[in-house]
């Protein structure tokens, strides 16, 4: 279940009211005029993405509200996107909400200093926006997925998640003859991944992991299609998934 962007409307006028008061800043369109927004796209992926559907950055996760249905509203009533810098950098610094052992959890201080301030200043900038981004920003972050398929070699298949933190693994394509077959999937990234694989029967998954850590699972298949994928909350509907044919 997706939480209500009702909160951010309201999140969103207390900050207005507390700078209005200071600054008579409210409703402003400044996001920072230091603000790196390749970093903060680049961190976005890496660190939001997995939770988050922002268009722009291309992100599909949905244990977390659509960031850009979230802000859509505020900034059709006219709050300025400096207002949403603020809203996205209290959020990042103050998440609560949720118990610990909730699902979607969305820890504090996923990024930190400067560069939260960045993350935040991509996220109101380009959050609600039509098209794409262009430029530096629009190649700022591989395409996830994409990779060449995998065939397996001396009975073991290896499917690395996106190194980057993305809903994906390498591949989405990969191959192995029928018979005994060891499935891994190394993640480098904070963003916890297993593998799964289904069809034909077949229903195992392996162990959770993150920062390098490696899922496994261990089956024996006879010729035919599975699929193999992560069984993390919202990842599998983000894209992380992929057919492996054996044959
Ligand atoms: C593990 C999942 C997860 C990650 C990672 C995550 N979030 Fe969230 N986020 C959530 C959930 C769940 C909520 C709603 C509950 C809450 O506020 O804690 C939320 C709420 C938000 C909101 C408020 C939206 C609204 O409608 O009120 C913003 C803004 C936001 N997150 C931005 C970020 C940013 C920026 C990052 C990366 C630094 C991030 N999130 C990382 C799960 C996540």
């Amino acid at each position: 279940m997706t939480p209500t962007p009702l909160r951010t409307r309201f999140l969103g006028l207390a900050a207005c009211g507390v700078l209005a008061a200071g600054l008579s800043a409210c409703g402003a369109d400044d996001v920072g005029s230091n603000a790196d927004l390749i970093a903060g796209k680049q961190a976005f992926v890496e660190k939001c993405g997995s939770c988050h559907v922002l268009a722009r950055a291309d992100t599909k996760g949905i244990a977390g509200p659509d960031l850009d249905e979230a802000f859509r509203q505020s900034i059709n009533d006219g709050l300025g996107r400096g207002t949403i810098h603020g809203v996205v950098r209290e959020q990042i610094l103050y998440p609560a909400i949720l118990p610990p052992d909730h699902p979607g959890y969305m820890p504090a201080d996923l990024v930190t200093g400067k560069l939260a301030s960045d993350v935040a200043a991509y996220v109101a900038t380009v959050a609600a926006l039509p098209g794409e981004d262009a430029g530096k920003l629009g190649s700022a972050v591989a395409a996830a997925g994409d990779g060449e398929p995998v065939a397996a070699e001396d009975g073991v298949l290896a499917l690395p998640a996106d190194p980057g933190g993305q809903l994906a693994y390498i591949t989405k394509v990969a191959t192995a003859p029928p018979g005994p077959l060891e499935i891994t999937s190394e993640n480098e990234s904070s963003v916890p991944h297993d593998i799964a694989i289904e069809g034909n029967g077949v229903d195992e998954r392996g162990e959770v992991v993150q920062d390098g850590g490696v899922s496994r699972v261990d089956v024996t298949l006879a010729a035919g299609e599975y699929a193999f994928y992560c069984t993390v909350a919202g990842h599998r509907e983000g894209g992380m998934e992929g057919t492996l044919t054996v044959e």
